[in-house]
């Protein structure tokens, strides 16, 4: 394998005096991770990393900071980078770097070309696995940085959207290593995805705008996990939800779930608070801001900026009044309506807020970690390509968050057991 790693400890953050603030919420949000905490401390012992370097592109948060832990614990080498400028908290950044010397490239807020730039440092690592959130990395590895592709065994993607850009990329004959799909778990897309985004999108609502739900009409685009949880969140906080599909079956579900469903042409018109979950582009468009009322916020909580066409938004507004509040800009149209845009139109819980609460990281890392583990020994014999987690990893997370939680569940009786695998019994 070749070595092209050209440093360890390089990093690139904002403000190494915030290290020890970070570390004291780094610290916070272990509290509530048991899972990932059990898997670190039998890294400790285990060392399944041991020589193994890793390039990660994730959300640099408090919880993917316990994640870089268990990694580093298990003997991993790792050099971390932003998946997205604004979700960066440059506290845990500094804290990485200081407190637990992990190679970190992250910057809150920075521009196009130093997030590009951050993405390259963490790859120069010469990495033997990567951690995607979105694809990015795995993205720019195939395009600009072909020469290290030889020395990547496989890796991991945690978001839908990433799953579908790799899905993609196998098509096309371009990848050139397996990937594991962690997203697509069960204990991470039902719980992460749907109860996370749930609430974290609304916490970064009601900070940016400090709006009352109650009593609202909240349009919610895309009814998939993400979309349910925030759906769900929304009408536990008494405001009317509309839903908004382009999947029948979906659009079925929430009808049953008591949700309106329309069309965006006719929601445009009647909803207060817009929210977009789809993972496709232009689900808002300048035909919708021109019925839009005045006052209108809208939030993006799918992975790019590119669900709202703040493109057309620019063009219409005759004037735009930055960062009224934190993470608010204000885009004033020809006849006096005021439409408000949330954290720029990224991911508006990470961009607003703090993203989801690690109480449900901690089932998608543990996820992470495990997969991992397993691909150091299972990487050679898997072919390029996307590939499902194993399901007794799923289980075992399962299993070990119930019990963190104190939660007892039933087992098989022999004679279920061998009921539930004869096909003999009929009424
Ligand atoms: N904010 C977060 O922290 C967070 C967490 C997990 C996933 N995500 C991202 O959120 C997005 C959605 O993830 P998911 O797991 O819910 O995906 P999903 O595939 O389960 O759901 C997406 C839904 O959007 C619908 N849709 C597509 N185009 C549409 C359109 N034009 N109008 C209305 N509906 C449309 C699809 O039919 C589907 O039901 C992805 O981009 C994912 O990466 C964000």
């Amino acid at each position: 394998m070749t070595d092209v790693r050209r440093h360890t400890i390089a990093h690139d953050i904002a403000d190494a005096t915030l290290a020890a603030q970070g570390k004291l919420r780094i610290e916070w949000a272990e509290r509530s991770m048991p899972v990932l905490r059990q898997i670190r401390e039998r890294f400790a012992a285990s060392k399944p990393f041991t020589g193994v370097r890793i390039s990660a592109c994730m959300h640099v948060t408090t919880e993917t900071a316990n994640l870089m832990r268990a990694l580093q614990a298990g003997g991993a080498e790792i050099a971390l980078c932003a998946s997205n400028p604004l979700s960066t908290q440059d506290d845990t950044a500094a804290a990485l770097v200081h407190e637990y010397g992990i190679s970190t490239f992250a910057r809150n807020a920075i521009d196009r070309d130093g997030y590009y730039a951050h993405i390259n440092a963490a790859l120069d690592h010469g990495p033997h696995q990567v951690f995607d959130d979105g694809c990015d990395l795995v993205s720019v590895l195939h395009s600009e940085r072909r020469e290290l592709l030889a020395g990547v065994k496989g890796g991991c993607e945690e978001t839908t959207t990433g799953v579908i850009r790799l899905h993609q990329m196998a098509k096309d004959g371009a990848l050139t290593f397996p990937m594991i799909a962690v997203n697509d778990t069960d204990t991470k897309h039902m719980f992460d995805n749907r109860y996370g985004t749930g609430q974290s999108t609304l916490d970064a609502i009601f900070r940016a705008t400090n709006t009352l739900l109650a009593g609202k009409t909240v349009v919610v685009a895309g009814f998939g996990y993400c979309g349910q949880g925030v759906s769900e969140r929304s009408k536990g906080m008494g405001a009317h939800v509309v839903v908004t599909e382009i999947d029948p079956t979906k659009a079925l579900d929430a009808t049953m779930q008591g949700f309106s469903v329309l069309p965006m042409e006719e929601a445009a018109k009647i909803g207060d608070v817009f929210i977009t979950v789809t993972g496709n582009r232009d689900v808002l468009r300048g035909e919708h801001f021109e019925v839009m009322k005045d006052g209108a916020i809208f939030a993006n909580s799918g992975h790019f900026d590119i669900e709202i066409d703040l493109k057309t938004l620019e063009a219409m507004a005759v004037a735009k009044n930055e960062k009224i509040r934190h993470q608010t800009d204000e885009y004033v149209l020809a006849d006096g309506r005021r439409l408000l845009l949330l954290a720029e139109g990224r991911l508006v819980n990470l961009g607003a807020a703090e993203g989801h609460p690690a109480a449900v990281m901690d089932m998608s890392f543990s996820d992470q970690a495990l997969t991992a583990e397993w691909l150091v020994g299972a990487a050679d014999g898997l072919a390029p390509g996307v590939h499902e987690v194993p399901t007794h990893i799923d289980k075992e997370v399962a299993r070990l968050k119930l019990a963190a939680m104190g939660v007892a569940i039933d087992t098989l009786t022999p004679a279920q057991e061998k009921y539930l695998n004869s096909w003999e019994h009929g009424s």
